[in-house]
């Protein structure tokens, strides 16, 4: 078996000037320090411009929920949004992609429809997308995303979980303002429904996910399950709703729901792809790589491994997915290993781009506004490349 030292210092990237995780200080065992340097680094897909069209009106939305909040629990939403650092100073940090309202105005303008009325429900997709990352760190022990520490290791654990708790509440009372911008009372509730019913399947779905740490045969039908949910859920549900409150003559229902079946298709690969950078994604993820293999998460790379493998190999990494607490450095290089010698990545890849053929064929298909369905394309195809 061939050993790549440089996986390892893959798997641990310098995520944060203050938070670097232990792994990266220590040399990857029996394994030669790399001898070249390495190739010059490529430069990362940025995000498709139609991103920038909405950015404004998404992130003075965003904040207005938030000014002359006094209270301190409102500074720690304010750091993890991106606008204040831990001292509550102004930062200019780089935080999340804001791709659910994005897509929820994107779904908006495909429909014909005003992006006014569908703001409330972008930014309580936001809120509660943000809210869901809160506790995911605390959930998944992650202590840097977007290259910073994240709320329970700087705040402690109690903070994240009512932080985060508080964060769903700005959410809620986001989406209740679908009524100031003109949407019905019917169309309102509607919405306020399915985002509660898609924010539950989202919460269903991290639970599968904290369950599947301590389960060594998860199958694929089993893990798409899971992401499904858990970040299926709420992409879906943006695109849906865009286009389902934004039309001034009232909802197209049949036309919103072709919208989320595009929506269902983007979600998957989305986390597949999200799963593939979890294991071989570089600096830009802002996150330690290499941590849902430590924490025996079954994310899709430890289930085509553990599902894939014969012989000594699979007695081996059943073992090593087997054992108690966390993998050691060891561990982790072996499953590396292992995945390398499988094919893994390609496999991940694969899938993510087998589904991307049918869900361009249907985007193809429907009757978009404008330019909007050559964006949903190019979204398809940046999701497949992102690198963060
Ligand atoms: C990360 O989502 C969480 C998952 C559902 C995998 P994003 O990658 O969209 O997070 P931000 O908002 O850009 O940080
Ligand atoms: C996060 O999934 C999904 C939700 C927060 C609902 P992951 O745990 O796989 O995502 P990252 O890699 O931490 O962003
Ligand atoms: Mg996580
Ligand atoms: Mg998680």
């Amino acid at each position: 078996m061939t050993l790549y030292p440089e996986r390892l210092i893959n798997i641990c990237p310098q995520a944060s000037g203050y938070l670097r995780p232990t792994l990266l200080n220590s040399s990857p065992p029996n394994s030669a320090q790399p001898s070249s340097t390495p190739p010059a680094k490529k430069q990362a897909p940025s995000l498709p411009d139609f991103f920038s069209r909405y950015q404004n009106r998404i992130d003075n939305a965003l904040r207005a929920e938030l000014v002359g909040l006094e209270p301190a629990i409102y500074d720690i939403h304010r750091y993890y949004m991106g606008w204040q650092e831990i001292d509550g100073s102004d930062s200019n940090s780089m935080g999340g992609k804001r791709m659910r309202p994005t897509l929820a105005m994107l779904a908006a303008d495909a429909v014909g429809g005003d992006l006014e009325r569908a703001t409330p429900i972008a930014v309580a997709l936001e809120y509660v997308h943000n809210f869901s990352l809160i506790h995911d760190d605390l959930e998944d022990m992650d202590r840097v995303r977007h290259h910073r520490p994240t709320v329970w290791a700087v705040w402690g654990e109690p903070a994240a979980i009512v932080s985060g708790n508080a964060m769903l509440k700005i959410a809620d009372a986001a989406a209740w303002k679908l009524r100031e911008v003109g949407v019905e009372e019917d169309v309102a509730l509607e919405a306020e429904s399915v985002l509660t019913n898609h924010y539950l399947k989202m919460m269903e779905g991290q639970y599968l996910d904290i369950s599947f740490e301590t389960e060594v045969s998860v199958s694929v039908d089993q893990y798409l399950d899971m992401i499904e949910r858990k970040t299926g859920a709420l992409i879906e549900a943006s695109i849906y709703l865009g286009g389902l409150v934004a039309p001034r003559s009232g909802p197209d229902r049949a036309k919103a729901t072709a919208l989320k079946a595009i929506g269902y298709d983007l979600g998957r690969i989305f986390q597949i792809r999200d799963d593939v950078l979890g294991v071989w994604g570089g600096e830009e993820t802002g996150k330690p790589v290499g941590a849902d293999i430590k924490r025996k998460k079954k994310a899709l790379p430890a289930v085509h491994a553990l599902s894939t493998s014969t012989g000594a190999t699979a007695d081996r990494i059943q073992e090593i997915f087997r054992s108690e607490g966390d993998l050691d450095e060891e561990d982790v290089h072996v499953v590396l290993e292992v995945m390398d010698d499988l094919g893994t990545q390609d496999y991940c890849q694969t899938m993510a781009e087998q589904r991307w053929v049918e869900c361009k064929r249907m985007i193809e298909s429907l009757e978009l506004s404008g330019r909007t369905a050559s964006e949903f394309t190019e979204l398809g195809e940046f999701l497949l490349i992102r690198e963060s």
